[in-house]
């Protein structure tokens, strides 16, 4: 019986299993239970007790490779099998996608930039509000229809907690915590209760900007929106003013920059006026700053704002806001930082 087993472990030791088909043999052949294997345990049973020692490990041992053999190429057909093909290792390595920034985040970088030259730092402010910083404090009336649950997301009525609508609030909260001068850029996420379409969403991005100081006038303001025109939309680009209205700055306007796309000659991303709005802007209403203790008679300020999607969208001649938010990756990978 001896002679069986060795001559056996001899056999399997250096087997070659090379399909499924012939696993299963040798499973058959070995490890079943009217397998070699199980016979020879049957034989076992039988011979005499002063045997069983010299017999018993070398049978034991013969198990074991049998079944280690079997678990071993299980393994490894099984990993084949899930790749859906035997594997073939000359093949080129599959390259992984790196990710690049979002459009938006690669617009709002290049904004700040711009500004953070001319010594305006980085501010932010909570998404979720309060009724004062988003409306009250920026001199907005009671009757007003942003107010209105049609047009702001409200988590709570009375007191009113809300979603901002815009990144007004954190002009607010940087002038409750510090005195002028001030000079500060902020960027944020901003939501409002719209239908989304291809040229609104309930969810977008502002940039802010607010400048207080002693004696900063209107004339501040256009320098500072013409180097930021030029900057961004290039040297030859032109800005004009239009007067407008907000609460919280008077006098109040609208930034246009002549229509990048055309060059002011009329085009249908600018509806033929040769002129693009990209921004709203003022000079800090004095109510402003006296709901947030700085004193009109000493300081004065202008203030601006501008949605960063809309930029983007005018940058990239990009014609659905959606795809800002779908994150499909054959649209994000065609900006690069
Ligand atoms: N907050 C205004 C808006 O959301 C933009 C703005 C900011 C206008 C600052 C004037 C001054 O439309």
């Amino acid at each position: 019986m001896i002679e069986k087993i060795n001559a056996l472990y001899k056999k399997i030791e250096g087997i070659q299993i090379t399909s499924l088909d012939e696993l299963e043999l040798f499973r058959l052949e070995y490890l079943s239970k009217k397998g070699i294997i199980s016979l020879l345990f049957e034989e076992f049973k039988n011979i005499p007790a002063s045997d069983k020692k010299q017999i018993g490990k070398p049978l034991n041992d013969l198990k074991l490779l049998a079944e280690k053999i079997y678990k071993e190429n299980k393994n490894k057909f099984e990993e084949q099998q899930i790749s859906g093909k035997t594997l073939d290792y000359s093949l080129p390595s599959i390259n992984n996608n790196f990710g690049n920034r979002h459009p938006i985040s690669i617009v709002r970088k290049e904004i700040c930039d711009i500004f953070e030259y001319l010594g305006f730092k980085i501010e932010q402010g909570p998404e979720i509000e309060d009724d004062w910083h988003v409306f009250t404090a920026l001199n907005f009336p009671f009757e007003h229809p942003a107010r209105d649950m049609q047009d702001t997301f409200f988590i709570e009525k009375q007191p009113d907690i809300l979603l901002r609508t815009h990144t007004s609030s954190v002009q607010i909260r940087a002038m409750e915590k510090k005195q002028p001068p001030l000079k500060i850029i902020m960027p944020g996420r901003v939501f409002r209760n719209e239908a989304i379409s291809a040229r609104a969403h309930c969810i977008f991005h502002q940039i802010e900007g607010l400048y207080i100081d002693k004696n900063v006038s209107f004339a501040d303001l256009k320098q500072t929106l013409l180097h930021f025109a030029k900057e961004f939309f290039g040297n030859d680009t032109q800005i004009r003013l239009r007067p407008s209205f907000f609460p919280f700055t008077e006098p109040s306007a609208e930034m246009d920059v002549s229509c990048s796309i055309c060059h002011g000659r009329g085009c249908n991303v600018c509806k033929y006026t040769g002129w693009l709005e990209i921004l709203g802007c003022g000079m800090v209403h004095p109510n402003v700053l006296k709901n947030t203790n700085i004193d009109p008679e000493v300081y004065s300020g202008f203030a601006f704002g501008m949605g960063i999607e809309r930029i983007t969208m005018l940058k990239y001649s990009i014609k659905d806001l959606r795809l800002f938010f779908e994150n499909d990756i054959r649209f994000l990978e065609q900006f690069t930082f």
